[in-house]
């Protein structure tokens, strides 16, 4: 019988990380395994009889255990600066413990120096290749279900802090399918960067297709960055990564970062399938987006 190699998927209470996980657990080439910070939240995992190991990237004494025996690991971080100390632990002891191949979730790759946190991003892609790791590097676009999560949607009315920027946007499915096809055929999609973003819309416009899908009147409001940042720092943002949003948006406005609205056409190559566009998106969380 043939050996399944072992999966860690990091955030696996989290949006991305808990789909990824629901693919590789029907998936018989493979054995996933959840890294899990908050055990509480982990109870629809532990009723599906898929294995939980604590993992808190701030603890360095539960990296290891967690990574024991792990073949393959799916790296996502939180939204702070500490994303790169999080990410060396996490990297140097996925090297002494004998992980093969880290797919890693980053961001956008719109070719800019301004937005630090998409930096930091890539000096993780940089870092993973300098210890020798085979990896596969992922660079979402904005997610579509950002305007829910975010709180940018509330009875029919969207929050737009980016004025009439269009942007490039993902459904965070599609990437949870991406992430696991690379890390469940590790071999093909190794030294592969991927940029995900396969759609594009202004804020309006998203109003526009909730409108017509939902067949109800969706309103566009329109705030400026200062009053995000102002507004993310009183919910408790992380200050550094939030200030780096916040430069995204300026610049976003001030049309200063270019290819912000680029798609890409490697979905089908990877999955098979169609990427998401924003209509099926609508359609297809009616329920969560309707009021
Ligand atoms: N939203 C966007 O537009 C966008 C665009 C590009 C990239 N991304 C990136 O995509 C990734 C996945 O996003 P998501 O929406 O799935 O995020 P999410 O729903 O907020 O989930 C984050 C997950 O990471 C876990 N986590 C956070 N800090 C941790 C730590 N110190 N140790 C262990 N686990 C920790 C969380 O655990 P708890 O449940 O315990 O909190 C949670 O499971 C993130 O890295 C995000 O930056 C997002």
């Amino acid at each position: 019988m043939a050996i399944q190699p072992t999966i860690l998927v990091l955030g696996a209470t989290g949006k991305v990380g808990a789909q990824i996980v629901q693919i590789l657990a029907e998936s018989k080439d493979v054995k996933v395994i959840a890294g899990v910070r908050s055990p509480e939240k982990a109870q629809l995992l532990r009723e599906q009889g898929i294995e939980i190991r604590p993992l808190d990237l701030d603890k360095q004494d539960t990296l290891k255990p967690a990574l024991e025996g792990i073949d393959r690991a799916l790296l996502l971080t939180g939204s702070t600066v500490d994303m790169l100390k999080q990410s060396k632990a996490f990297l140097d002891t996925a090297k002494q413990t004998g992980v093969q191949h880290i797919v890693h979730i980053g961001a956008s790759s719109a070719p800019t120096n301004e937005v630090a946190h998409w930096t930091w991003h890539q000096y993780i892609e940089k870092y993973i290749e300098s210890l020798g790791f085979s990896y596969t590097h992922l660079r979402p676009e904005a997610f579509m279900k950002n305007i829910t999560d975010f709180g940018w949607l509330n009875q029919g009315v969207v929050t737009n802090y980016i004025s009439d920027t269009r942007w490039s946007w993902v459904d965070s499915d599609d990437l949870a399918l991406v992430a696991a096809e690379t890390l469940r055929r590790s071999e093909v999609h190794a030294g592969k960067i991927y940029p995900l973003g396969y759609d594009t819309a202004t804020m309006p416009e998203v109003a526009e297709i909730l409108t017509e899908v939902i067949g109800k009147p969706y309103q566009v409001e329109n705030y400026s960055p200062e009053e995000f940042l102002e507004k993310m720092l009183k919910l408790g943002a992380e200050p550094a990564y939030i200030h780096c949003v916040y430069t995204q948006l300026k610049l976003n406005i001030a049309n200063q970062i270019p290819n912000a609205d680029t798609t890409f056409d490697n979905f089908e190559a990877i999955t098979g399938r169609q990427p998401t566009k924003w209509r099926e998106f609508v359609a297809k969380n009616r329920g969560e987006l309707s009021y």
